[in-house]
């Protein structure tokens, strides 16, 4: 189905009203939860989803409950009318933008957590934001219902946990994965470049460039170790906060990456005003 504009809408009762209707179809219903402020990254997510499915659903929420009391929730561009504007020609049937009201009516007495994997790397250095991000997602894949979701590899971590949740709570929806959309220096797209100067974007390249680099590194078996020294102080001495940058198991983040097919080399830094994260996989089937 393409459409010139998405429906819009604000409450759970009308969008599933919407969605029943293309169920009794027989249609199967994509969905790309964002926060909305989309760029090429997150029409990525909705071409994937439209291929996947006869009807996608696009969630534009900002959830305060990921963000930590010294974020930038206050600040998170709110952009609905580009971000309709953005999606029209694309198969993107309908778009959800509750109120924080319409998601939280009650305030919040049940949480979802995946602890194991929501305490490091990110989870780490934000107390609290993976809980956030898996019970509103938790709550959205319940409203929409959907057969499959997309998520962007970017938040790698992210991708995982609520891998790991659907799984554990056996909901019924399949979790997709697509590729990071990267501008032409490699910088990963994400909303919060928006935070970079000029100059910071163009300095921002060289964490995908130190991510390849421990990658081939990891690949090639050698100066594992050193590389990833090397690029640390790399980074520190370019002007980033290094929050880290490591190599972990794919599939379960662990550090015993050695014994697995697939390996994830992962960067968060802050840059300015910017918390950047990025990450690339290593095959090691290979
Ligand atoms: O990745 C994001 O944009 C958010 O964390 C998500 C998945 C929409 C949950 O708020």
């Amino acid at each position: 189905m393409k459409n010139d504009q998405p429906n819009i809408f604000y409450t759970v009762n009308d969008l599933r009203e919407f969605l029943a209707i293309a169920s009794k179809q027989g249609k199967r219903i994509g969905f790309v939860p964002t926060m909305g402020n989309l760029h090429e990254g997150h029409l990525d997510l909705v071409r994937r989803a439209s291929d996947l499915s006869d009807i996608v659903v696009v969630s534009i929420f900002v959830n305060p409950m990921q963000f930590g009391p010294h974020e930038d929730f206050d600040t998170y561009p709110q952009t609905l009318n580009l971000d309709c504007h953005a999606l029209a020609g694309y198969d993107c049937a309908a778009v959800f933008a509750p109120t924080v009201r319409e998601i939280y009516p009650k305030g919040l007495s049940t949480e979802i957590d995946v602890p194991r994997l929501s305490t490091i790397l990110c989870g780490h250095h934000r107390p609290g934001h993976f809980k956030g991000v898996a019970t509103v997602v938790c709550k959205l894949l319940n409203i929409v219902q959907p057969d499959i979701a997309v998520f962007g590899n970017k938040d790698y971590q992210q991708l995982q946990i609520i891998k790991t949740m659907v799984e554990d709570l056996l909901l019924p929806v399949q979790i997709i994965g697509t590729d990071t959309r990267r501008e032409p220096n490699g910088l990963a797209m994400s909303s919060r470049n928006a935070y970079l100067l000029e100059c910071e974007k163009q300095l921002a390249s060289i964490l995908y460039c130190a991510l390849k680099k421990v990658a081939k590194a990891v690949q090639d078996n050698t100066q594992i170790k050193a590389t990833l020294r090397q690029q640390k102080e790399r980074l520190i001495s370019a002007g980033f906060v290094l929050d880290y940058l490591e190599i972990r198991d794919a599939e379960d983040l662990s550090m015993t990456y050695v014994e697995s097919d697939t390996a994830v080399v992962l960067v968060a830094a802050k840059l300015g005003d910017a918390r950047l994260i990025d990450n690339v996989i290593v095959d090691l089937s290979k």
